[in-house]
């Protein structure tokens, strides 16, 4: 059996809210227009800039000339990869920042010329307007729009989730 037109338009409005939430991600273009090459000063372009978790640092290079390696402290401050936990060689790599720590990242053989990057990432801040108890009478009243704005937040975002949610609920009847 089909879904049915109301249970549609909720689902969309729920999935256009996640899609909004994941593109909220920034990617961290490592060096910007200079991209991963030796001779940067990478903690310049690092401080220039916050990292939250679940961003994307991402590094662009020419492919089998540089490469990425993950390591720790020692690592970074050495230039060495026995610590790494990840290397990546692609030319265009994506890496996920998913824990609120500091990362490393080195170029192997290039890492003595500057090819290196430490960035610490932070925790996700707290959404806006987020009011426990408020919240649960909210959705006493509006039914699926608090739902909306529990996933949402505030501002536009918010807003648009909580529109699409109030034409599913209307769709419903309730
Ligand atoms: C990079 O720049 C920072 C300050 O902007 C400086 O402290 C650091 O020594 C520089 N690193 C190198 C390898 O020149
Ligand atoms: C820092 O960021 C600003 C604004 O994005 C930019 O104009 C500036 O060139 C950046 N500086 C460095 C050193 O990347
Ligand atoms: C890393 O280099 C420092 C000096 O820069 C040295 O004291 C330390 O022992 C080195 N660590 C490793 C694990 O090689
Ligand atoms: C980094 O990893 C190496 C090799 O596993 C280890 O010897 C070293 O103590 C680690 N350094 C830090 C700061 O955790
Ligand atoms: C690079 O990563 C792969 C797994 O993705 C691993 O098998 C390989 O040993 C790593 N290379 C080095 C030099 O750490
Ligand atoms: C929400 O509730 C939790 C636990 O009940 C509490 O720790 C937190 O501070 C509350 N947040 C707000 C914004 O009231």
């Amino acid at each position: 059996m089909a879904p049915s037109r109301p249970s549609l338009l909720l689902l969309l409005s729920v999935s256009l809210l996640a899609a909004a939430r994941l593109a909220a991600a920034t990617d961290h273009i490592v060096g910007a227009h200079l991209g991963w090459n030796p001779n940067i000063n990478y903690s310049d372009w690092a401080n220039n800039q916050t990292f939250y978790v679940n961003d994307l640092i991402s590094f662009r290079y020419q492919k089998n000339t540089y490469r990425v390696f993950e390591v720790n402290q020692t690592g970074y401050d050495n230039c060495t990869t026995d610590s790494a936990v990840g290397n990546w060689s692609s030319g265009k790599d994506f890496i996920l920042l998913d824990e609120p720590k500091r990362y490393y990242f080195i170029c192997p053989g290039f890492c003595f010329n500057g090819m290196k990057v430490s960035v610490v990432v932070h925790p996700l801040p707290s959404p806006p307007g987020s009011h426990n108890a408020s919240l649960s009478e909210h959705s006493k009243i509006h039914g699926s729009g608090a739902a909306a704005s529990l996933l949402g937040g505030g501002g536009f975002l918010g807003s648009l989730a909580a529109t699409a949610a109030a034409i599913s609920a209307a769709w419903i009847g309730i």
